[in-house]
């Protein structure tokens, strides 16, 4: 029989024990969306149910701009997040800084190099060490459309080029309808810039053009016909386009006012999270001519050094929840991506994640697989920031010829 002073002690050793284990992760991130909203909510549930605080510090702001500022502000200040939203070259500039915590002890415990691709594990690295955690694979290079209005305006499947896509658009614009749902953002503009380019060019002229930044492949034809591509989409978007959020975009499809949105597939966790059954409701293809490229964007959260050692400890509990198969499930299921953990089963997921999920394995082996430019996964974020904002400059402004968009554009990759 235990003593009342012993059981106290024991009592104590097991409430410290367990106090040592719980702690505060402050995450930072930038999904407010409807489907985005819902997706981080399983994380926060899991890290709950170890006994975690979670502390939500939500940007809002689609593509996360918004975000990385305000993540400086808080490193700079000393006073940095557990985890952060960060993902491609912008994971090593944090890294050279000094202010990452080495993930490695949870990485060997889960033996993430054996259940990660490598080119998705070098990107989590810095110097050889686990600096942050992936969550998931999305495409980039998707055309979403509206069933419904498809049909109306006699549209008979989705467009596999762009002559059969601007075709489709006019049957739409016919209709009295608007082809295109687009939000006037910067990222929102490469994102569709980038699906053009690489439809028109293929992924070997995407690679030199837009990551190799090669001044030939800038000044060449195929960027010039990407351009008048480009161009020539925005005239089947609304006047009302600049400055949208990209799911208003996805609402203006799902209302059955537009046909179409070029957008990654976070926006079938839009489409999903209000109900629409995919297939049926909303239809996804690759954007016209890229059926045989992917455009990846993993997303993932890099972590803060911290002191606290219950802080330290949630951190670790983090990482290893973002890898694990629970996680990589039903977060997945709702945000529209697949997961980045290799050997999941599919059986769950619907067919445009099956054919994202086939075919990112299909172009690994191609040569198609390429990583996203207006998603940060390709190029150092000063130049994917200057690039842009000469893209979205040639989108806004018709007065700018496609030869001075085009020098622009060069100008712009010369960013150091
Ligand atoms: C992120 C997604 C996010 C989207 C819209 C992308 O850059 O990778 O996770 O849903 O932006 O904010």
């Amino acid at each position: 029989m235990f003593k009342v002073s012993q059981l106290a002690a024991a009592v104590a050793i097991v409430v410290t024990a367990a106090a040592a284990q719980a702690g505060e992760v402050e995450v930072l991130h930038y999904w407010t969306s409807g489907g985005e909203a819902k997706s981080v909510a399983e994380l926060k549930k899991i890290m709950q149910a170890k006994g975690h605080v979670w502390k939500d510090f939500a940007v809002a702001g689609g593509g996360g701009d918004n975000a990385a500022t305000v993540l400086k502000s808080r490193v700079v200040s000393g006073n940095p997040p557990a985890a952060a939203q960060i993902k491609g070259p912008a994971i090593q500039e944090w890294a050279a800084e000094g202010v990452l915590a080495n993930l490695d002890a949870t990485a060997k415990a889960e033996k993430w190099d054996s259940l990660l691709p490598k080119v998705v594990a070098d990107v989590m690295k810095y110097k050889g060490n686990y600096v942050a955690a992936p969550v998931n694979v999305h495409r980039v290079n998707w055309m979403w459309a509206n069933a419904a209005v498809l049909k109306k305006a006699g549209v008979a499947g989705m467009p596999k080029t762009w002559d059969e896509f601007f075709a489709a658009a006019d049957k739409v614009k016919a209709a009295g309808l608007i082809p295109v749902a687009h939000g006037g953002q910067n990222w929102q503009d490469f994102t569709t810039f980038e699906s053009v380019v690489l439809g028109v060019g293929g992924a070997k002229f995407y690679s030199d053009a837009l990551i190799k930044l090669d001044a030939k492949a800038l000044a060449s034809d195929t960027m010039k016909k990407s351009l008048e591509t480009f161009r020539k989409v925005k005239s089947y978007t609304d006047a009302a386009a600049a400055g949208r959020d990209w799911n208003l975009a996805t609402a203006m499809v799902m209302q059955e006012k537009a046909a179409f949105q070029f957008m990654g597939d976070w926006a079938k966790g839009e489409f999903l999270a209000a109900g629409k059954a995919p297939g049926k409701d909303f239809l996804c293809a690759a954007a016209p001519g890229t059926a045989n490229a992917y455009t990846f964007n993993v997303d993932s959260f890099a972590m803060f050094k911290l002191k606290d050692s219950g802080a330290q400890k949630a951190q670790g509990d983090l990482a290893a929840s973002i890898m694990g198969t629970e996680f990589q499930e039903v977060f997945n299921l709702n945000k529209g991506s697949i997961p980045v953990r290799l050997n999941m089963s599919m059986a769950k997921f619907d067919d445009c994640a099956k054919t994202s999920s086939k075919d990112f394995v299909d172009t690994a082996k191609t040569g198609g697989l390429v990583p996203s430019v207006a998603h940060g996964m390709a190029i150092k974020p000063a130049a994917e920031g200057a690039i842009k904002d000469a893209v979205s400059q040639f989108w806004n402004d018709d007065k700018i010829s496609v030869a001075d968009g085009m020098k622009n554009i060069a100008k712009a990759a010369a960013t150091k």
